[in-house]
């Protein structure tokens, strides 16, 4: 208001001043009312000036948004001020709207799912990097692109024409992309007016793990199957058939062994779920390595002489009494270090032919650490099983396993009791020349004994 009062304060005192002049300089009324005009047209010319100046700041604020008001004054002063006080506020708010989606934005890009935004034409507005990885799409390039032009898989492109919003896709990863095949499940939610988000989340490992559930179930039935079978069988025969004492003693023999493999097999089982499921050992109980060689090797040596019978005993070299006292203690569980020894151990004497060699040893790593080894003159693995040995139920020669009594667990056994103690095992073989198996334990799990 004051603004206003000045400004018609100012036309009022130009216009006067005209007159004053026109009369100093003695004109008639022509000459007054010319003045008053002159006077009222210098006073718009001011305004129109500031007018101006005012109008030439608001253009260069769309460059330069900072860009400072004019020194201006009366009503243009007034409304240069608050158009800038209005765009500082805006200005306020558009950053912390940006920060907002900036957030927002890093937040999705921070999720372990694939994250695309769509529009309703079903064209990226953005995805995260994980959705880049997932499909192998460029952020930057693919804006824009509708989907179904990168995303081909007609299973996928039937599921988006239903606006399917209910179920997930399974989809295995575009085969262009450079990298190992994934199993992707996706899913279409809906939101706004017809846009989309698309989510895609990895399956790979969850169906790799249902598939070897599925696997482990069908092996454990067949391997309990078949000696129940068989048990089944010599029953039968003794309930039927009239038999002889020493036939009959024969039949219960076999029917003990056939009890005896499924006693081993789901002894084995039982181990490796509690391997699975039992936090791995620490680092407070040490145990002397003597100690579990000595049980290894009476265990060996009643195996062997089962094993080859007294024709042609297995040559077994154990380190001896001074190497062991040298070798000093070993952190983890002893029961489990006992039994991936063991396996290792049982596995040599049944596989080498009687006669044959078998070496173990426990050798300090010049590092720190040490290892343990078991090398056969047996008649070694070929390269191609050598990798999958350490698989459930993996066999080179199932029949020999079996009638050996084994379960095809052992190996995996090992694994899993060396990788709970940080140990890696390592598997040498030239075919026909024996194998050595070698577990090496890093340095915080061996204390030498100083000697
Ligand atoms: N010392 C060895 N010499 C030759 N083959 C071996 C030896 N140790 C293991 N294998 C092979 O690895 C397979 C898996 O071993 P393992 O898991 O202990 O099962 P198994 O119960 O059959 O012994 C065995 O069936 C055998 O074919
Ligand atoms: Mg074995």
């Amino acid at each position: 208001m004051p603004g206003l009062f000045f400004r018609l304060a100012a036309l009022l005192i130009l216009m006067g001043a005209g007159a004053g002049l026109a009369r100093l300089l003695g004109r008639a009324a022509t000459g007054l009312a010319l003045g008053i005009v002159l006077g009222g047209l210098a006073w718009l010319s001011w305004d129109t000036w500031r007018f101006l100046r005012f109008q030439s700041w608001l253009r260069r604020l769309h460059g330069e948004p900072q860009a400072a008001p004019p020194r201006l004054s009366g009503i243009w002063r007034d409304t240069s001020e608050r158009v800038a006080r209005l765009l500082r506020r805006q200005a306020r708010l558009t950053r912390a709207s940006e920060n907002r989606l900036e957030n927002l934005r890093a937040g999705l890009q921070a999720s372990p799912d694939g994250v695309i935004v769509l529009d309703e034409k079903t064209r990226i507005e953005w995805c995260n990097r994980t959705a880049c990885r997932h499909f192998g799409l460029d952020a930057r390039r693919d804006v824009a692109q509708s989907i179904t032009h990168l995303l081909r898989d007609p299973a996928f492109v039937a599921h988006l024409a239903a606006r399917n919003f209910e179920s997930a896709l399974a989809l295995t990863r575009p085969a262009s992309v450079a990298a190992p095949p994934l199993r992707l499940s996706v899913r279409l939610c809906p939101y706004g007016e017809g846009r989309l988000l698309m989510i895609s989340h990895d399956v790979t490992a969850f169906e790799q793990a249902e598939a070897m559930r599925r696997d482990f179930v069908a092996n454990v039935s067949h391997e309990i199957r078949t000696p129940l079978t068989v048990l089944a069988g010599f029953v039968e025969t003794l309930q039927t058939l009239p038999l002889a004492d020493g036939e009959r003693q024969d039949y219960l023999d076999r029917m003990a062994r056939q009890a005896g493999r499924m006693r081993g097999l789901v002894d084995d089982l039982l181990t490796l779920s509690r391997l699975e499921g039992s936090p791995p050992p620490g680092l407070d109980e040490w145990t002397p390595v003597r100690t579990i060689f000595r049980q290894i090797e009476a265990d060996a040596r009643a195996l062997s002489a089962l094993a080859t019978g007294a024709r042609a005993p297995h040559r077994l070299d154990f380190p001896d009494a001074d190497a062991l006292a040298r070798a000093g203690e070993i952190a983890g569980a002893a029961t489990e270090l006992h039994s991936a020894f063991a396996n290792l151990v049982n596995n040599a004497i049944r596989y080498t032919p009687p006669g044959g060699g078998i070496e173990i040893r426990w050798s300090p790593r010049a590092g720190g650490g040490a290892c343990f080894s078991v090398r056969d003159s047996g008649p070694g693995i070929a390269p191609e099983h050598i990798p999958r040995l350490t698989e459930r139920f993996y066999r080179v020669d199932a029949a020999r396993s079996r009638a050996t009594g084994g379960t095809g667990l052992g190996l995996s056994i090992v694994k899993h009791v060396l990788q709970r103690h940080e140990a890696t095992l390592a598997i040498e073989s030239v075919p026909g020349q024996g194998a050595c198996f070698t577990a090496t334990f890093p340095g915080n799990r061996v204390q030498r004994t100083a000697v």
